[in-house]
């Protein structure tokens, strides 16, 4: 099966602008990061995924492309990105990039050639393009909402953007044309298709230079019918397309959604789900609303905090929902990522942080580590808003991006730039979390991490692939991994007992404040524990 190496493995997520600076300019390079791979490494992790690091002009963090084969240079080179991936590999480790194919940037040549048109193009435009006025309804005027843009000209209308005004969508049609709306092309029709090869293009360009994946950017809405179900579905259709021409081109390479694949009845076109951290089922059991609170979240304490107000359910019904649909599907849980909050966030100690890690790798899904997470890095409030980290007055994604704090050196090792010219400023606290403090420490953030990663890789019953059973869905939570193994938290400051017969003849082999008793398991506040047979 392609890309079956994705099942069993653990990915660490790198925001590139944010990780190592290794020129001094403030702001991270792919240099920076080869010269930290030995700490990567040292992790247990099999692959790197990258936020978008193609040139850009930064209105959306990279997530308006301005040229696909081109790395950004402020990060490095494409030859810096090959040394990168050949450096990796020798670790083990498979790069992952970042594909932006619903929308390009404003500056892209192709948005520049059809802005100063005045017409469409005879080839098919790759935008979509409108003169007449857009009815209302459309025009809803949210970072992520398609809307309409007037064109600043020569081009005569309307375009249709994708999130902010700089990112224009790319037109790959529409499943119901309709004669009143001429700009609603075909799905089959020039314009359309001059993307899909594009695409098509983008992917064998970096696929050739040893490239293992790609995260792929709102991914199920290149096609914009409205009600958008019927456009998801399409859109996945022209995923499963590619995924057929990869099978053949580029067997081993994997294609992982922004969120979780439409159910179409066909085959799936990618390689996992991703239980996407903005939405309510990560966002109940783990977010405080330091980032803000997103339309579909509700305002409620999340699971793992101290108070025990939380609840699994929103999280363990999706989880049921997509067993149900699937049982081998991989689903990808991260910790946290570059939209929203961090997983250390408001009131949440380090201490606090065991139960939740346990629970991220030793679940039945495939984990992704947000860097600095290893080290319990903070979501600081109040960060100012560099390239367009706030969507809105109440969503500032600037505090998950801060840079990685490495030691106590000046910038905490992060670079040797003037503090002023930091991509964002570092962690104040005289007591940030670092790399080098925490190094070697037992007990620390960084160990735990690195000893649950190595737990999951040796035990094979806690990986992807082996079946999840829930014992009990509050405090404690437990949870049964094959035939033969036992995980229970209790993320909350009070102590909690499991009562089960489960816990018969196992042996405690990993945990803090966690003990088997005749009854089942008694934990203190914040235990975790994993029992084995
Ligand atoms: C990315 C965001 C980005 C948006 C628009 C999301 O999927 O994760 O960071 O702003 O797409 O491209």
């Amino acid at each position: 099966m392609p890309g079956t190496w994705l099942r069993d493995a653990v990915i660490y997520e790198i925001y590139p602008q944010s990780f190592a600076d290794s020129d001094g300019d403030g702001i991270g390079d792919l240099r920076g990061v080869i010269d930290r791979l030995d700490h990567i490494a040292s992790l247990g992790v099999d692959a790197i995924w990258f936020n978008p690091c193609f040139e850009s002009p930064f209105v959306d963090a990279g997530y308006d492309v301005s040229d696909y084969l081109r790395i950004a240079p402020r990060y490095g080179t494409n030859d810096d990105m090959v040394e990168l991936v050949e450096k990796a590999r020798e670790r083990g480790i498979r790069v992952i990039l970042d594909l932006v194919v619903g929308h390009t940037s404003i500056e892209h040549p192709w948005f520049q050639a059809e802005l100063a048109a005045d017409g469409p193009s005879p080839e098919g435009d790759r935008y979509i393009w409108r003169t007449d006025e857009p009815e209302k309804g459309w025009d809803v005027d949210l970072p992520g909402i398609p809307a309409w843009v007037p064109s600043p000209g020569p081009r005569p209308g309307w375009y249709l953007k994708n999130f902010y005004d700089e990112q224009p969508a790319l037109n790959f049609g529409w499943v119901h044309t309709d004669p009143a709306h001429p700009w609603r092309d075909a799905m089959d029709a020039p314009g359309p298709q001059r993307n899909k090869q594009a695409l098509r293009d983008i992917l064998d360009f970096w696929f050739s230079k040893g490239v293992s994946g790609f995260r792929v950017d709102m991914a199920f809405s290149l096609v914009k019918d409205e009600g958008l179900t019927e456009g998801e579905k399409a859109s996945a259709r022209i995923w499963r397309e590619i995924r057929d021409w990869m099978d053949q081109a580029h067997p081993d390479a994997v294609l992982i959604p922004e969120g979780a694949e439409p159910r179409t009845g066909g085959p799936f076109a990618f390689d996992a789900d991703f239980a996407l951290v903005i939405m309510a089922a990560h966002a109940s059991l783990f977010d405080d609303h330091s980032a803000g609170i997103l339309p579909w979240q509700e305002p409620r304490p999340p699971f793992f905090a101290a108070e025990g107000e939380g609840s699994t359910k929103t999280f363990l019904d999706l989880w049921a929902l997509w067993r149900a649909e699937d049982p081998q599907r991989p689903v990808i849980l991260a910790t946290a990522d570059h939209d929203f909050n961090r997983l250390r966030c408001g009131g949440r100690t380090p201490e606090q942080l065991g139960a939740a890690l346990t629970f991220i790798f030793t679940w039945g899904s495939i984990p992704s580590l947000y860097y600095g997470d290893e080290i319990g890095m903070r979501y600081l409030p109040g960060m100012p808003d560099v390239e367009g980290a706030i969507c809105n007055p109440g969503y500032n994604r600037a505090g998950c991006r801060t840079p990685m704090q490495w030691d106590d050196g000046p910038n905490a090792g992060f670079s040797s730039a003037d503090p002023a010219d930091l991509y964002l400023p570092i962690d104040p606290d005289p007591d940030r979390p670092t790399v080098a403090a925490q190094d070697g420490v037992a007990g620390s953030t960084l160990e735990l991490v690195r000893e649950l990663i190595a737990l999951r890789k040796r035990t094979p019953a806690l990986q992807g692939h082996e079946p999840t059973r829930v014992l009990t869905e509050g405090y404690p939570f437990a949870w049964l991994r094959g035939d033969d193994h036992l995980v229970v938290v209790n993320p909350r400051r009070e102590p909690a007992v499991l009562v089960t017969d489960e816990s018969a003849a196992m042996q405690p082999i990993f945990g803090s404040g966690a003990r088997l008793t005749e009854v089942g398991v008694e934990l203190d506040g914040f235990g975790y524990g994993i029992f084995a047979r």
